[in-house]
């Protein structure tokens, strides 16, 4: 496998929260209701980072299992949860090739905080939403999630702040690079007691917007596909949303719903 791109990031990563347990009330709602909306049990967490949604679905009672590429935030991840007495079983599984770890279904996978603007071409794209496709149940929902929208990208903001508390200030200095970006992570800690200034990058060759998801994930053969541009399921909007989120279905093998090929089997008994 290539470079662990988290390696020097991994242990930092947890300073965009403010706590690693306290979650925004609206996303905690968000995916709740949209579990149960769609009788969600199980959810694989395909980008799981340091572990930070998989605490928040366990803890909102769900089966949880997380996979993610990187070794680094799947260590990070790890002392996360065993601090917290959470037992998740974690894997080191690239998300284009689901199919070779995992030998069971899912109610849902999510794949969040632009995690899949890491594959470099709408093919491995493809790859990925094939992949997460096939881990899941029939009926069972993708969601997906980007703080990158229609708007943002058109805008092209060049400084970001993503965190400002007393002692720390996290800023994104983003470099547009024509169809993928480049984003400068500068942390600076300016307590009494702790100084110092640290930097990190990520260069994603692809950045994927609204049509770009419609186009695959319909290429992957996923159905009733859904935009929201905010955690209150308010619909998206390329003009005025900042942020995209995208749910869809796996339907029956004939490409029929759930509830239709429900239907079909007790008007058939
Ligand atoms: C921006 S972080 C998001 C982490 C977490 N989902 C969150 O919301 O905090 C992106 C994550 O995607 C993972 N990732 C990137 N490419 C991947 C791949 N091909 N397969 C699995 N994980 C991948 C990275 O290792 C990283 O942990």
């Amino acid at each position: 496998m290539a470079r662990d791109r988290y390696e020097h990031f991994a242990e930092r990563y947890d300073l965009f929260f403010g706590s690693f347990d306290d979650h925004d009330p609206v996303i905690v709602e968000f995916f709740r209701a949209l579990f149960e909306r769609h009788n969600v049990r199980s959810v694989l967490d395909c980008a799981c980072g340091t572990g930070r949604e998989l605490h928040l679905f366990h803890s909102l009672g769900f089966e949880v299992c997380g996979s993610d590429i990187s070794e680094a935030m799947l260590a990070q991840a790890e002392r996360n949860l065993a601090s917290r007495g959470e037992d998740v079983p974690l894997a080191r599984v690239d998300f284009r090739e689901l199919g070779r770890h995992y030998d069971r279904k899912f109610d849902a996978v999510v794949c969040l905080s632009s995690a899949f603007f890491e594959v470099p071409d709408e093919a491995e794209l493809l790859k990925a939403f094939s992949s997460i496709h096939g881990v899941l149940r029939e009926g069972g929902i993708v969601v997906l999630t980007s703080g990158t929208s229609d708007k943002t990208w058109r805008e092209k903001p060049r400084f970001i702040p993503e965190v400002n508390r007393g002692d720390f200030t996290r800023l994104f200095i983003v470099d547009y690079l024509g169809s993928g970006a480049r984003f400068n992570v500068l942390d600076i800690y300016h307590g009494e007691a702790h100084k110092d200034l640290q930097v990190w990058s990520i260069t994603y060759e692809r950045v994927y917007l609204r049509d770009d998801l419609e186009r695959v994930l319909e290429a992957a053969d996923f159905r009733e596909l859904k935009f929201f541009g905010s955690y209150q399921f308010q619909p998206y909007d390329t003009a005025t949303s900042d942020i995209l989120i995208a749910v869809a279905e796996k339907w029956d093998s004939r490409g029929l719903s759930v509830r239709v090929a429900r239907e079909m089997r007790s008007r058939e008994l």
